[in-house]
């Protein structure tokens, strides 16, 4: 009893904390109580170790979720440390505390080809032996909680980006038809668990969710025992949204089409990721992504769970180094000192209007939190002006407007002497850039009547280039890139043709022939570029053409296109410099969303 009241003081103390909520006396709802009116899951993840260095979480777990997953300690390489040695006493702990409080208890996971346990690397198995170690591993972690776990992630991750099969161990030794054996075994360990296929970037639908869906209708065709499908929702900030990678309408069409094969489908590991500090703007639009991607999922009958990958930002694995760059991050529902935050009440307020009750947010803040690009006014331009007779075209508008002077004569040659009269601008927003390092970016661009052209001068007293490999990790040391959206449509929120990111590395640096390039789309046009050391670090000019197989841009006083420039700076091994020149653009996000470039407005030099 004393536990009970404890935990109910609590969850009012809590109550008060959820930020733009008040209720009266005695009706307090939680996340927990609203899903369960619901009949919803709403769960998080926690490792066994994390709740013995928290001990405060088990309150805040118990209060306001109904399903947990172990976060690691069901995993291979915990669970079954040595051959035929089984340790339970992390996932006991896990399934205790879910237990003590009516917890659902979602397994995760019975084969993964990461935490992949040493005395099984590198071995040279048959199919049989390695059927024979599948299913005793199944059979004996399922079995030993057979009736308890409501359901249980049985393969994660098993297919690549393209669709197919990943290439992992138990692929080798067995054959394709391993993931249907451990769903048989798992099977018959507890048939009354839901069994579950577990994977990321399928939320969209996409080459790689077409290969799930393949795989899963052939299995309920033929009867493998299956019940569900895991999309895992490790996202990014403003990634669920209309135009944006993760369009609602689609992400429901998904859905339903696994739950028309009779499968229930839940997210089962979410977070949003930003970059840099969290502050309000960003906790509104993390809320926002939480808030868009729960309202679909109760539009969807399938849809039966959401589940967020931890329960405190400080203890999220996107605080690691090796799973996101942000030491920062802040991408769950409750804060570092373990307050709930603005996603939290935002995932409240869907469940409150989709149970008709009172909403928990105004109109107005729900509003803000589906349409974040309308809290953000695009500022005016003010009158062109020149600050130098000379000047070809007028100053810039520092990160949102560049005037482009044509027509011009440039020669793509490594020197900057035709660039006279040229104004320049500089990226002025700092993403990262270690204290006392003076990398700098100025820039300028230019058009004749055939090509585009950009010249980039950075400032970098030591040039980092050839050590990663340039179609994969370029921008992991000094690089240059300019972006063009050439659609006529500067709103676009993701790419297609007509938009390139082209970047342009160091390791050009005294190269001749055909420039090493990358970014996305870069490979739609032949840019041509030439790369200078010089005194203070290195120059690049470049071209592409105006007229090209995905845009065709005319020059014309006062013809707007959309622009970005960004600068990638390593001084060791890995990019620790990131400069921008959008400002729109403070999440580092413009390789993937060009509505967060500037604006580039051709100036007519001849114009009276
Ligand atoms: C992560 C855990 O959160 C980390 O603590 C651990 O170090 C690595 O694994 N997809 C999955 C999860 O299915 O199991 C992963 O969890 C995150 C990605």
């Amino acid at each position: 009893m004393k536990h009970v009241i404890f935990s109910l003081v609590i969850v009012c103390l809590l109550a008060l904390a959820v930020p733009g909520a008040t209720w009266a006396q005695g009706e307090t709802p939680t996340l927990r109580s609203l899903a369960e009116r619901r009949k919803f899951a709403v769960g998080t993840a926690i490792s066994s170790w994390t709740l013995k260095s928290t001990p405060d979480l088990r309150a805040i777990i118990t209060a306001h979720f109904n399903q947990i997953t172990p976060e690691n300690d069901a995993k291979m390489c915990f669970v079954q440390p040595q051959e035929n040695q089984f340790d339970f006493r992390g996932l006991d702990a896990v399934v205790s505390l879910a237990e003590s409080a009516r917890m659902k208890i979602h397994g995760h996971t019975l084969l993964w080809h990461q935490c992949f346990p040493d005395w099984l690397n590198g071995r040279e198995l048959s199919r049989d032996a390695a059927i024979q170690i599948l299913r005793d591993h199944i059979k004996t972690v399922v079995g030993r909680y057979r009736g308890r776990f409501a359901l249980w992630d049985v393969v994660n991750e098993a297919v690549e980006s393209d669709g197919s099969l990943r290439q992992t161990p138990w692929l080798k030794w067995i054959g394709a038809d391993y993931i249907e054996l451990a769903f048989r075994f798992a099977h018959e360990a507890d048939p009354d668990a839901l069994l579950f296929y577990n994977d990321y970037g399928v939320e969209a639908i996409n080459a790689k969710s077409d290969g799930v869906y393949k795989l899963l209708s052939d299995f309920v065709k033929r009867g493998v025992p299956l019940h569900g499908f895991g999309m895992q929702m490790h996202i990014r900030m403003n990634d669920v949204g209309p135009g944006r990678a993760i369009e609602p309408a689609k992400l429901a069409e998904n859905m339903e089409r696994f739950g028309k094969l009779g499968l229930q489908v839940q997210i089962t590991e979410m977070d949003v990721l930003h970059a840099g500090e969290y502050d309000e703007a960003i906790a509104r639009q993390v809320a926002g992504t939480y808030y868009q991607t729960l309202q679909t999922c109760l539009k969807v009958a399938a849809c039966t769970g959401l589940t967020v990958w931890g329960v405190h930002d400080a203890m999220s694995w996107l605080r690691m180094p090796q799973y996101s760059n942000n030491p920062k991050a802040a991408p769950l529902l409750f804060d570092d000192k373990l307050k709930p935050k603005l996603a939290y009440t935002a995932l409240m307020d869907v469940l409150a209007r989709a149970l008709g009750d009172k909403p928990i947010l105004t109109d107005d803040a729900a509003k803000e939190l589906v349409e974040p690009q309308a809290t953000v006014k695009k500022a005016a331009l003010p009158d062109p002006k020149k600050s130098n007779v000379a000047q070809l075209a007028p100053d810039s508008v520092n990160g949102l407007a560049y005037y482009a002077a044509f027509p011009v004569k440039i020669s793509v040659d490594g020197d900057a002497s035709d660039w006279a009269n040229i104004p320049r601008d500089t990226l002025k927003t700092i993403i990262k850039r270690p204290d006392g390092d003076s990398t700098a970016l100025t820039f300028a661009a230019a058009a004749d009547d055939k090509n585009f052209y950009f010249l980039g001068e950075a400032q970098d007293s030591k040039v980092v280039s050839g050590l990663h490999p340039i179609d994969s990790q370029w921008y992991e040391e000094d690089s240059v890139e300019f972006y063009i959206n050439g659609t006529g449509d500067r709103k676009l929120a993701a790419y297609k043709p007509g938009i390139a990111q082209l970047a342009i590395p160091a390791a050009n640096i005294g190269r001749s022939g055909a420039p090493l390039i990358a970014g996305y789309n870069s490979k739609d046009v032949t840019l041509q570029a030439v790369v200078k050391k010089t005194d203070k670090g290195y120059l690049v000019e470049a071209s592409v053409p105006l007229k090209t197989n995905v845009w065709s841009i005319e020059p014309k006083q006062g013809l707007e296109i959309g622009f970005q420039v960004h600068l990638n700076g390593s001084s060791d091994k890995q990019r620790d410099t990131k400069l921008i020149w959008s400002l729109a653009d403070t999440q580092d996000q413009s390789y993937r969303d060009p509505s967060l470039f500037g604006v580039l407005i051709f100036w007519d030099v001849n114009q009276k």
